[in-house]
């Protein structure tokens, strides 16, 4: 299967590299050797889909013809969308009414350019989920600070850390512009947040002050997210939840390189033994990868064997306003203890 939600993603750094470039085997090669667990699996729940609906917040207005139409809190965006290869439902006039539209180079990690038809707008603006104020940003490769379809894992992380009625401590692996990270804190975790471009650590940050958090306990880390699970195994730093949210490929600040197929098996491994003595859950996330969350199942599933507990996998969707019809953005597996 070809599941695709427009990478972002990968670092800024990565994004420079021309595409032939990138499947170079600098650093691909796993560097763990890794035994199968013994022990029983983990009870299973799949396929399970998780849905974002229109919200006053944001909302999946229409899609068809390559593009989908968004409302991201006051403005109106109509971006390229390669799965959506059904017609629109709305008539034009609702389309012409976009704020701002991503044209150009329609590759999905193209640099293309925003064009805003009625007024030029400046490169952010105020957004807000759950409460929780942040910056919406027009940036480079289509992308706009956030990912609307990660919303049922926050919800879901924030339960687990609301139940919990203790210290609890959070890793958010790949964090981009830190939602989860401010969400997760709002809740009353201690994150530790990594990623690898410096750029989006700062978005980070000022997402945090935006949303009146920086009295909370946020690490933000600018790191090669592998060698940072590697050297927390090493110096016994554990967590209760993991977050993960690799780029099917992507690059360390030192140009390690991230290969979603050569390296994922090795970090959910390392994420296992991360893990505090009574850990509450590791969710992870996989986009543009040919693969179906049969395969990242089957990983997390035999990763957490014998750790008890579930493993609930299938996709994230959004459902589109104008005719219901749902929108695949992602795969994901995740662990929850029982
Ligand atoms: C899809 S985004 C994550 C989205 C985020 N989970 C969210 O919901 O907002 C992927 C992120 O991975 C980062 N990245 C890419 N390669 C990396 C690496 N080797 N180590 C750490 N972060 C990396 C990118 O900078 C980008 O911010």
């Amino acid at each position: 299967m070809w599941q695709k939600r427009e990478p972002p993603s990968s670092g800024a750094e990565f994004l420079k590299a021309p595409r032939d470039k990138r499947n170079d085997s600098q650093n691909a090669a796993p560097r763990r050797e890794i035994v199968r667990r013994q022990g029983a699996l983990p009870a299973e729940t799949l396929p399970l889909i998780l849905s974002v609906d229109p919200n006053s917040d944001y909302a999946l207005l229409d899609s068809g013809d390559g593009r989908k139409l968004e409302q991201y809190g006051p403005y109106r965006i109509d971006r390229p969308e390669g799965q959506a290869i059904w017609k629109r439902a709305l008539p034009e006039k609702e389309w012409a009414k976009a704020d701002a539209v991503f044209t150009g180079d329609t590759d999905e990690e193209g640099m293309g350019r925003w064009r805003f038809p009625k007024t030029p707008l400046g490169e952010t603006w105020p957004m807000r989920f759950d409460g929780t104020d942040y910056l919406g940003r027009f940036t480079s490769f289509r992308h706009v600070g956030v990912f609307p379809e990660q919303a049922p894992h926050w919800h879901h992380m924030e339960g687990l850390i609301r139940n919990a009625k203790r210290p609890v401590r959070v890793l958010n692996l790949f964090g981009y512009t830190g939602l989860a990270s401010l969400v997760a804190a709002r809740a009353g975790a201690e994150v530790t947040h990594v990623d690898a471009s410096k750029k989006a650590i700062g978005w980070a940050r000022e997402n945090q002050e935006l949303a009146r958090l920086t009295d909370k306990p946020i690490r933000w880390i600018c790191e090669d997210a592998m060698k940072f699970v590697e050297r927390e195994e090493r110096r016994g730093s554990r967590y209760d939840i993991i977050l993960f949210d690799p780029p099917a490929f992507g690059r360390g600040p030192k140009g390690e390189v991230w290969q979603l197929f050569d390296h994922l098996p090795a970090m959910a491994d390392i994420c296992r033994e991360i893990l505090t003595p009574k850990p509450l859950g590791v969710v992870l996330t996989a986009y543009s990868i040919r693969a179906s969350f049969f395969a990242i199942h089957a990983l997390m599933r035999d990763t957490f064997a014998g750790m008890g507990g579930k493993i609930e996998s299938g996709e994230l969707i959004i459902r589109e306003k104008s005719a219901g019809r749902a929108l695949s953005t992602s795969l994901f597996s995740r662990w929850v203890a029982e």
